[in-house]
């Protein structure tokens, strides 16, 4: 009951600042009820990602308490202070629900639950992420002869690596101008119609399987080992620039504007492209 009675006060003590300022520019006394005022705690902490696929229900609390309890309450996106956020309805006391009964393709993003102090006005975020899970794997049924698959994904060099191999794919590294043209195609094409595309709408490398971390200089294809014999490099690349790192920079991104190859530190995380190669390619390898 005290609580309830709580919560309606700290409501009226918001709305009165507002006309306050609008109007009378007079302070009045604080409430009674910011006088106790106890900052909020977030208690319940949503995970950095949810991973679903589509048509899937996703349920995600946001918790805090305080004295008075704060406003809780859920953006779409990222909260990026030009206040042209979607706030989603609705504005609940110590805990909102972000539910969605069938995750849709737009509703894959980023959400950020924000924590209001109803006494200060003050706010903390919390941020996370609905993303799609991949699901591609090379099948001795597929019916191209050959496809590549881009993972939009933040993930360091080695982590993609890891992930194209777990889902029985190669790391993606073209073989000629011709399918470098085609994956640039399939970049391109991917980050408007993936689920997941439009996060990295202002991302623009995508981790290749090419490394020197073998021999300096001499660039590998990581499924092989074997030395590469086609290259897009950007201008003045590869330049194993050293200013972040003293082992220089020894794997490969494709800028998926140009299409062209940059060298790249490996601790950096970006999307990533696999591929399956022609069946024909395969084959006895799988047995
Ligand atoms: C990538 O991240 C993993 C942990 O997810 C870590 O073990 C690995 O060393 C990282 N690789 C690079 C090149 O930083």
């Amino acid at each position: 009951m005290r609580l309830i009675l709580l919560l309606v006060q700290c409501a009226a003590v918001v709305l009165s600042q507002y006309e306050e300022v609008a109007s009378v520019p007079v302070r009045t006394e604080r409430s009674h009820i910011c006088q106790e005022h106890d900052q909020p705690v977030i208690t319940q902490r949503p995970e950095p990602v949810y991973e679903v696929d589509l048509g899937d229900p996703v349920k995600i609390t946001c918790g805090a308490s305080g004295i008075p309890m704060p406003y809780v309450y859920w953006i779409k996106g990222k909260k990026d202070m030009t206040d042209k956020e979607e706030r989603l309805p609705v504005t609940a006391v110590g805990q909102s629900v972000l539910y969605l009964a069938s995750v849709e393709k737009e509703d894959v993003d980023y959400y950020t639950c924000v924590v209001e102090d109803c006494c200060t006005g003050t706010i903390q975020t919390v941020e996370t992420e609905i993303t799609v899970r991949n699901r591609a794997e090379c099948t001795r049924k597929q019916s191209a002869d050959f496809f590549w698959v881009v993972v939009w994904e933040y993930k360091n060099w080695t982590d993609a690596h890891l992930f194209c191999k777990e889902h029985d794919m190669e790391f993606a590294v073209p073989r000629s101008g011709e399918l470098n043209a085609r994956l640039l195609t399939k970049i391109q094409e991917s980050l408007g119609s993936d689920p997941n595309g439009k996060k990295f709408a202002h991302h623009n490398m995508v981790w290749l399987g090419v490394t020197d971390g073998v021999v300096e200089w001499g660039f590998t294809d990581i499924n092989t080992g074997r030395p590469i014999h086609y290259s897009n490099w950007l201008p003045k690349q590869p330049d194993n620039w050293k200013k972040y790192h003293k082992e220089g920079q020894d794997v490969v991104a494709m800028d998926r504007v140009s299409g062209e190859w940059d060298d790249s530190y490996g601790f950096w995380k970006r999307p990533f492209a696999c591929w399956c190669p022609p069946r024909r390619s395969r084959g006895n390898r799988r047995n």
